[in-house]
C-alpha cells in the first residue's frame, strides 16, 4: 500500500469505480469474442425474447455455458433480460454493434487488437526496458486481422460516399481514370472499395508486411477487382513512381519511422494536380485537450503498437496515434508542401434508424473526434487532405453513453 498522506474518499471511490469499470470491460471483451465466434449474437438477432435453451439450440452450443454467458451479457447491458419470462433479447441497437458484421459500429473484431496487445506483453516489456522497437509484423496476427476487419466497415460507410467527394475534383479524376497509390494498405479494404467504385482507375497497394499483402490479394480476388489492383511489397518512401493522381495514407502516417520521408516521396510521385488523402485518428494538438476515453484508447494502442513500430523503423519522428493537426501539417510542410487543410469535419453518431450513421457535430469538447481533412499544396499544386477516422467518432458516441472505453476500440496505429 502506498503511503498517501490524505485520501479524498469521494475521489477514491470514483476512481476505484472507474478502474473496476475498465477491468470489467476487459472481461466483457472475452465474452463478446465468444458470443461472436460461437454465433450467439447472430442466433439472437431479430428473434425477440428467447430462453437460454432456445439460444443454445440455435447456436448449437452447450446450454449451461450459454446460460452463464447470457447472464454476464445481461449484467453488462449487452443484451436485455426479461425477468418474468426468464428470457434474453438482443435489441436492434445491440444487434447493430454485436451481430451485424456490415454495420459501421460492429465491434467484436476490434477485441482482437487488445487480445494481441496482451499476447505481446513480453515484447512491450522488453521494448520499454531497451528502447528497441516492435514492428507491425512482429505482433500476434490478431492485430492485423482485427484492425483490418474493424476499419473495413468504417471505410465502407465513409470512403467512397463521403471522404472522396470532400476532395476537390478527385471523384471526377477517378471516374475518368487515374493511378492511385494506397500506402500501407494492410488488408486492402480501402483499395478494394475504391477499385469497385472507379473501374477506369488503376490502383496500387503498398505495404511492408507480406502477410497483409497476401490477405489483400485474396480480398481483391474475392471481390473480383484483382485485375484493377496491384499489390507490392514496398516502403512508404520507396514505392515505384506511378505519377499518381491520388496517394492515400489510411491510418499509417503516424506509424512510420520517418513520416517526412514518406511525404517527400508522395510529393515526388504525385502527378501534376494530384491529391494526397491523409486519414488519421482525430486528436487535438495538446495533451491537455486529449484527456478523453477515446484518446485513452489511442494513446494506449499507440504505446505498444504505433510508437513501437515507428521506433522499429529508426524513429526519426515518432508521431504516435494522437499527433494532432499541427504536427501532421508540419510533416508535410517539411516535405515541401505549402498548403494543408481539413477537407471535411463531422462526427459519427450511431442511431437506431438503420445501418447508416448520421453525421452530427459533437457537442462536448473532451471526446470530440471529428473528421478533419487538411490540405497542403506544393509549388506544383498537389493537395493533401486529411480525413479523421470515423472509427474514432464511433468510439466517441460510445464514450458519450458512458461505457468504459479503454479496451473496446483498437487504434491500429
Ligand atoms: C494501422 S495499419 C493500416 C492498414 C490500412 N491502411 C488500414 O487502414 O486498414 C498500418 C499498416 O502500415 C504498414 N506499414 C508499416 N510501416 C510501413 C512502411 N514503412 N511502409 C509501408 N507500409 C508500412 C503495416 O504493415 C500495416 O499494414
Amino acid at each position: 500500500m502506498l503511503d498517501i498522506p490524505k485520501i479524498d474518499q469521494a475521489r477514491l471511490e470514483a476512481f476505484a469505480a472507474r478502474a473496476i469499470g475498465d477491468l470489467t470491460a476487459g472481461y466483457t471483451g472475452v465474452m463478446v469474442s465468444l458470443g461472436s465466434k460461437l454465433g450467439l449474437y447472430k442466433a439472437m438477432a431479430g428473434a425477440g425474447p428467447l430462453s437460454a435453451k432456445e439460444i443454445a439450440t440455435r447456436a448449437d452450443c452447450s446450454e449451461r455455458y450459454v446460460a452463464e454467458w447470457l447472464n454476464a451479457q445481461a449484467a453488462g447491458g449487452y443484451i436485455a433480460y426479461h425477468g418474468v419470462s426468464n428470457t434474453y433479447e438482443l435489441l436492434p441497437e445491440q444487434a447493430m454493434v454485436l451481430a451485424d458484421e456490415d454495420s459501421p459500429v460492429y465491434v467484436p473484431h476490434a477485441w482482437n487488437v487488445p487480445a494481441s496487445m496482451w499476447f505481446d506483453e513480453a515484447k512491450s516489456l522488453e521494448a520499454f526496458r531497451t528502447g528497441k522497437g516492435v514492428a507491425w509484423g512482429e505482433h500476434d496476427g490478431r492485430l492485423s486481422c482485427g484492425s483490418a476487419a474493424f476499419y473495413r466497415n468504417g471505410y465502407r460507410a465513409a470512403l467512397v460516399p463521403q471522404w472522396l467527394p470532400a476532395l476537390d475534383g478527385v471523384v471526377d479524376q477517378l471516374e475518368a481514370g487515374i493511378a492511385v497509390a494506397d500506402v500501407g494498405c494492410g488488408y486492402g479494404h480501402s483499395t478494394l472499395l475504391m477499385a469497385q467504385a472507379f473501374p477506369n482507375s488503376r490502383f496500387h497497394g503498398f505495404d511492408t508486411h507480406p502477410g497483409s499483402l497476401d490477405e489483400a490479394r485474396r480480398n481483391a480476388e474475392a471481390a473480383r477487382v484483382a485485375d484493377r489492383i496491384d499489390y507490392a511489397l514496398a516502403r512508404a518512401d520507396d514505392y515505384t513512381d506511378g505519377q499518381y493522381g491520388l496517394i492515400c495514407f489510411f491510418d499509417i502516417l503516424h506509424d512510420l519511422g520517418d513520416p517526412v520521408a514518406a511525404a517527400r516521396h508522395a510529393a515526388r510521385t504525385l502527378a501534376p494536380g494530384g491529391t494526397v488523402l491523409l486519414v488519421e485518428p482525430f486528436a487535438h494538438d495538446h495533451v491537455k485537450d486529449n484527456l478523453s476515453p477515446v484518446a485513452q484508447l489511442y494513446y494506449s494502442a499507440s504505446t505498444v503498437i504505433c510508437t513501437a513500430h515507428a521506433i522499429s523503423e529508426g524513429g526519426q519522428m515518432v508521431l504516435g496515434a494522437q499527433a494532432g493537426q499541427a504536427r501532421l501539417a508540419e510533416v508535410f510542410r517539411k516535405a515541401g508542401f505549402t498548403h494543408f487543410r481539413r477537407a471535411a469535419a463531422r462526427t459519427l453518431r450511431c442511431t437506431a434508424q438503420g445501418h447508416r450513421p448520421d453525421t452530427i457535430r459533437h457537442r462536448t469538447r473532451r471526446a470530440r473526434p471529428d473528421d478533419h481533412p487538411r490540405s497542403l499544396t506544393t509549388p506544383a499544386d498537389p493537395t493533401i487532405r486529411d480525413v479523421a477516422r470515423r472509427k474514432t467518432r464511433a468510439a466517441s458516441a460510445f464514450a458519450r453513453e458512458g461505457r468504459a472505453m479503454t479496451p473496446v476500440f483498437p487504434s491500429t496505429t
